[in-house]
């Protein structure tokens, strides 16, 4: 709580520094950001806590507990695993990216249902529901890659692919309102109502938005994950939900991390 009520203290003494940092963002965000000076306030951080608790503890039919689930770098290895993803994984014999992988181990390992698992995927979007456990076991993962370059592993042909796939899916116009991702995020300066677009063509923004997911959204009051920005943006574009962990998501998701290859992860992210 104290944290919190400092907020709005730090935002009034440093009311220029807020609206000077507006410019380029959502002006709420900013000066969300601006308040909390450094990601030590970021809220995701309880989050990113409570998902280690559920990533040790055993649970599911098989009791088991999510510690030797093998995200590409050997089984129990989460240090910098998620920097490298997506990735192909041999036993799979498919590109997973980090939520893929997770609904996999959760089914193999823990004998969790995958159906079961994804009707509990994202917090209620009436937010009145606190983050899922998948949001904050997803978060803690990529959380250890804090600070590590973002680099896909692409040394698999199946990994090249992915990137050309979502390369294509991006550009595809699609739906009632013949909408493609580059429609939105296809050009620098571009918002919706005063929501800033990012432009995935151009490496440095995709960047800025790569290096930061999982991110806090703010009015979410949530942590969010790559997974849930595609089915979100599905909806922008009228399309039917898609599923999550589906080709086409871990596609467009290879895509847009290619387009980000070796940038800086800083996590967690905070979102508007
Ligand atoms: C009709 C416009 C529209 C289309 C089409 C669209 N998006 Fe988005 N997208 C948005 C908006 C609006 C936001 C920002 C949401 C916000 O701030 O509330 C966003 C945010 C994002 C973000 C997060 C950006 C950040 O700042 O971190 C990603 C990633 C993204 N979109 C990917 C995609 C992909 C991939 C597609 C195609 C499958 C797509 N979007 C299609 C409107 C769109």
């Amino acid at each position: 709580m104290k944290r919190f009520s400092c907020i709005a203290a730090a935002c009034g003494l440093s009311l220029l520094s807020c609206v000077a940092f507006a410019q380029k963002v959502d002006p709420a965000v900013a000066a969300y950001r601006a308040a909390l000076a450094d990601k030590d306030g970021n809220p995701g951080l309880l989050i990113i806590d409570k998902g280690e608790i559920l990533y040790k503890t055993a649970s599911g039919p098989k009791n088991a507990t999510l510690e030797k689930c093998d995200f590409g770098l050997g089984p129990g290895v989460i240090k910098g695993a998620y920097a490298q993803m997506p990735r192909y994984m041999p036993d799979t014999q498919r590109v997973e990216d980090l939520e893929t992988r997770l609904l996999h181990c959760m089914v193999t390992l823990q004998g969790k249902d995958a159906t079961e698992i994804k009707a509990h995927r994202f917090a209620n979007e009436s937010r009145s529901e606190n983050n899922t456990d998948w949001e904050k076991i997803v978060s803690y993962i990529a959380y250890q890659s804090d600070g590590m370059t973002l680099s896909m592993r692409k040394d698999h042909p199946k990994a090249q692919e992915a990137i050309k796939v979502g390369e294509v899916l991006y550009f595809k116009s699609v739906g009632p309102m013949d909408f493609s991702c580059a429609t939105c995020h296809g050009k620098t300066d571009t918002r919706i109502r005063l929501q800033a677009l990012f432009n995935g063509l151009d490496k440095k923004q995709a960047g800025d938005v790569m290096s930061s997911w999982p991110t806090y959204r703010v009015s979410h009051n949530a942590m969010r994950t790559m997974q849930h920005r595609m089915w979100d943006c599905h909806w922008q574009m009228r399309m039917p939900d898609i599923d999550m962990g589906s080709p086409g998501t871990v596609a467009l998701i290879s895509y847009l991390t290619n387009q980000a290859d070796g940038v800086k992860l800083d996590l967690p992210g905070m979102r508007r």
